[in-house]
This record gives structure tokens, sequence and C-alpha cells, in this order.
């Protein structure tokens, strides 16, 4: 995939390209035997990939901080398609304590899972803390999907095997994770203030999103666990994530409208990779414009993605014994 195929919308090898949306992606699938939870689910491409699975049938769990902006989410997915299968459940990914709480109340639900889109993202915020004293943009893009991940593995695992059906997991990445602290993972001052960037941060977290990927992946792969996971830039597109920087994008898309989608196909690599056959049994890789590329250097990086590994649940288990 090009500079010449993202500007053209020409489709890759897969038979689909930039322009694809995700309901083109996935038309003809039947995903009515099929659960999900999508987190950020209540906005911009992650409201687009649920409106798009629940329209193929599949039940569809928003986890979202603003359960009331989510509950407005759902009635825009009932309004065009009554009979869509979408609960809300609140889960805001930078507390542990309410990832925890997000995975106690999805378990009360007594549902199967069988894809899992880790979705929810912020980008270039100021230096903050989150609740667990982790620098706020790696907690919330990296940390609490990685949390997640690994407290539903069970239930994924359990569906996967019980049903037959192959399990997927689908890291947001973004293009992003190109431009990051020197190394990758700032390991030795992950929440240091100085030398803080909200740009190279936001790098920082989107290149765990493919290492998570890889890492897990490979994991599962030893156990023969039926269950793929992958991650994917689902291109530039003008959603509340500019939050931070909305002068800077608008400016920026004067000169690159070009690159430029609409939420639709926005959504339509998550969907590809969460649904599509042709990804059967396809794991550990990177998606653009639903077709397979090349990640950086650094996101191939195998030693890297197993420090990172051990690394988050260092963090994790030191929060957990301080009471989080
Ligand atoms: N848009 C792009 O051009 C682009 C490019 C590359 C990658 N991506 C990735 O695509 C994903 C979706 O982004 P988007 O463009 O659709 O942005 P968006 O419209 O801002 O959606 C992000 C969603 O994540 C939620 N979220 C943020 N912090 C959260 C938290 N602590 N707990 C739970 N949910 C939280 C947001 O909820 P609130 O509304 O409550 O904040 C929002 O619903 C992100 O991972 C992003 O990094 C986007």
């Amino acid at each position: 995939m090009g500079f010449f195929s993202v500007v053209t919308g020409i489709p890759g090898p897969s038979g689909y390209g930039s322009a694809s949306t995700a309901e083109q992606v996935t038309a003809g699938i039947d995903a009515r035997n099929l659960s999900a939870i999508v987190t950020g689910g209540a906005s911009g491409i992650g409201l687009e990939t649920a409106r798009v699975l629940a329209l193929r049938g599949a039940h569809v769990i928003i986890g979202a901080r603003n359960v009331e902006a989510a509950k407005e989410a759902k009635e825009l997915i009932l309004k065009d398609n009554a009979s869509a299968r979408v609960e809300v459940l609140q889960l805001d990914l930078c507390s542990m304590k309410s990832v925890r709480a997000f995975v106690d109340s999805f378990n009360a639900l007594n549902l199967p899972l069988n894809m899992l889109i880790n979705n929810a993202g912020v980008m270039f915020s100021p230096y903050q803390l989150s609740e667990d004293g982790i620098e706020m943009q790696f907690a919330t893009n990296h940390l609490g999907h990685f949390l997640l991940t690994n407290l539903l593995l069970d239930k994924m695992k359990t569906t996967a095997r019980v049903s037959g059906v192959e399990g997927r997991i689908v890291n947001l990445s973004s293009i992003a994770h190109v431009y990051t602290y020197e190394g990758g993972i700032r390991f030795e001052g992950i929440n240091d203030e100085s030398g803080y960037s909200d740009k190279k941060a936001y790098g920082q977290s989107k290149l765990a999103n493919i290492l998570h990927a890889k890492e897990l992946s490979r994991r599962l792969q030893e156990e023969g666990i039926n269950i793929t996971v992958n991650s994917l830039h689902p291109g530039i597109i003008m959603t509340s994530l500019m939050r931070h920087s909305a002068l800077l994008m608008k400016v920026l898309r004067l000169f690159t409208f070009y690159f430029w989608k609409n939420i639709q196909q926005g959504a339509a690599t998550t969907c590809y990779v969460a649904l599509h056959p042709s990804v059967k049994g396809v794991t550990g890789k990177y998606f653009l414009d639903c077709n397979e590329v090349k990640p950086s250097t650094l996101a191939t990086d195998c030693g890297l993605a197993k420090k990172l590994w051990d690394f988050s649940e260092k963090l994790i288990s030191s929060s957990q014994k301080s009471g989080n």
C-alpha cells in the first residue's frame, strides 16, 4: 500500500482500499452468532464500528466512560436498525478499578465473547497522571487495554473452544507509532514529566498497541488457542480525538486533504480485520486500508514486545499492591 493507493483509493491485494467503507468490507457477512466489545464505542470510529458490527447481526457491548453519550450512541444505532443488539457498560480505561468493574459487569451479562475491539484512545493530551499514577496516554491507550484484554481472555478462550469460531482481538494503533521516544518505550521513566512530549507519548502508546498485539498473538499461538490478535492504522479522520490539537489538525488538513477519510471509511479496516473471512488465521499483523503492511522496525521487535509485556504486568501488579 503506497502513497498512490492511499490517495486514489485503488484497492490493494485484499480487494479493498482507503476508499472502502465499513459497510462495504462486511457486505454479506453474517455475524448473528457473534458478540463483540468495542471500547470507546460512543463516538468516532468506535461508534461506526459498533453500528456496522450490529448491522451484521453481532451482539455489541459498548464500553464507554461517558455512559450518557454511549446511550445516545445506542439510540442512534437503533434508529436505523431496530433489531440491533447493543449494550452499554461504564468503562474508564485510565482507571484499573474501572476496568475491573467493567469486566465484572460484562461477566454478569453471561454472554460469550468472540471479538474485542480495543478502540478507545486519547491523543496529544498535556502531561497528566492517571489515578493509578501512570502517564495518561500510556495508561489509557495501552495499559487499560492490556489489563482489559488479560481479564477477558479466559472468556474469549472458552467462547472460541465451545463455539469452534475463531476469536479476534483488534488493537487500534496509528501511523503515529513511528514518532516515539528513543528506543520506543520510556521504560526507565514512563511517568517522567521532564522530557515529556505530548506527540511522542501518543506515538509511544500507539507503538505499545502494536507490540501488545504481537506478543499476545505469539503467546496464544504457542498455546494453540483459536484467537487472532492484530493491530491497525484506521487512516486519518476528523474526530474528537483531535480535541487537544484542533487548530493544528484543521490547518494540516488544508494541505493534506487527499489523505483524510470520512468516519465510514475510518472504521473499514477495524471491521475488515474483525469480521472478514480472508483474515482467518492471520495473527500478529498490522493493517492499513484493509491490507496487511509492515509497521516500523521497533514495532516488529519481538524482544521489545516481550519487555513491554513484562513491564505492563509489573505496573499493574504494583498498582494492585497499592490498593487500585
Ligand atoms: N481519528 C484518527 O485520525 C485516528 C488516526 C489514527 C488512529 N486513531 C485511533 O483510533 C481510535 C479511535 O479514535 P477516534 O478518532 O474515533 O477518536 P474519538 O472519536 O475521540 O473516539 C475515542 C473514544 O475513546 C474514548 N475514550 C477516551 N478516553 C477513554 C477512557 N479513559 N476510557 C474509556 N474510553 C475513553 C472517547 O470517549 P470520550 O468521548 O469520553 O473522550 C471516545 O469515545 C483511537 O485509538 C485512536 O488513537 C484515530
